[in-house]
């Protein structure tokens, strides 16, 4: 029995076996593939390896600001008081990873069955940019809405789909300085009506544009601002999940663009 791995990383396995009762001493030889097993048991480790760390960060901080609380902090309540906010914000940071990553799985497991109905494309922007609105301006930011009354309907998940959306704006928010500007706008293209989100931000470099679409991808971490890198492959996987796409395009400095296809109901 042997394991061979070739340069294309094909893993297969190979058992020979001599014929039993076989004068021309004839071998029986099963060849099986395990280059998917493999790859799963790969993607396995590395999610593993992230979550860990996804979590000793926090882990670590909250340590560190329960200590300092105890050993100087109490004599001095206005910098227990800080210290407890932080560690508020920590929680609350783990809170968030691990309800993204019971999202995820059961995303990926095909647990979320989705409640499609048609709506209009501005009746899926309108209600997410609101909800945003408050965040955005808060930040120093323009939140604008563009959409045609007249543009086809598309057969969502409404509340799914809002939640892409937020999670967009949001990430748009996390990562345009103050002073910039949110636009938001959907148009018919062919077949598919497209929605759009764009930032003045700080943009995202061409060979990281695919790679943010993966779990736990973050461009630059200390930018990140707290996330946990898991919001886009939910937001990939719920697109998909409706037969849509979803892709950015970005210029470092000036800002980036998010896109979603969703077919149009005709
Ligand atoms: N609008 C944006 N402008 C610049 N970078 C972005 C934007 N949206 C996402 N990114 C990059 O993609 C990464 C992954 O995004 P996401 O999966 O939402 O994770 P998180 O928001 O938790 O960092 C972000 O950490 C950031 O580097
Ligand atoms: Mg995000």
């Amino acid at each position: 029995m042997s394991a061979l791995e070739t340069p294309n990383r094909l893993v297969l396995q190979a058992i020979t076996t001599p014929l039993e009762n076989d004068e021309s001493g004839r071998t029986l030889i099963v060849l099986q593939d395990y280059t998917r097993m493999r790859r799963l048991e790969t993607v396995r480790r590395d999610f593993i390896s992230n979550v860990s760390h996804e979590l000793r960060t926090p882990l670590a901080s909250l340590k560190a600001l329960t200590e300092t609380v105890q050993e100087s902090a109490l004599d001095d309540p206005p910098a227990a008081r800080r210290f407890l906010d932080r560690m508020t914000v920590e929680i609350d940071n783990l809170t968030q990873l691990v309800q993204e990553l019971l999202e995820l799985s059961r995303i990926e497991s095909g647990r979320v069955p989705l409640e499609r109905a048609p709506i209009a494309p501005k009746d899926l922007l309108q209600p997410a940019a609101e909800r945003m609105r408050i965040q955005a301006e808060r930040s120093g930011l323009t939140l604008t809405v563009e959409t045609p009354d007249d543009l086809p309907r598309v057969n969502v998940d409404a509340g799914r789909m809002e939640q892409v959306l937020v999670n967009l704006i949001h990430n748009a928010i996390k990562f345009t300085h103050p002073g910039g500007a949110i636009h938001i706008r959907a148009w018919r293209q062919d077949n598919d009506v497209i929605l759009a989100i764009a930032d003045t931000g700080v943009g995202i470099a061409e060979e990281e544009l695919q790679r943010i679409f993966e779990r736990f991808y973050k461009a630059d971490r200390a930018r990140s601002g707290g996330g946990t890198g898991l919001g886009l492959s939910i937001a990939r996987h719920l697109v998909e999940s409706h037969g849509g796409r979803i892709w950015a395009e970005s210029e470092p400095g000036k800002g980036s663009t998010f896109y979603i296809s969703i077919p149009a109901l005709t």
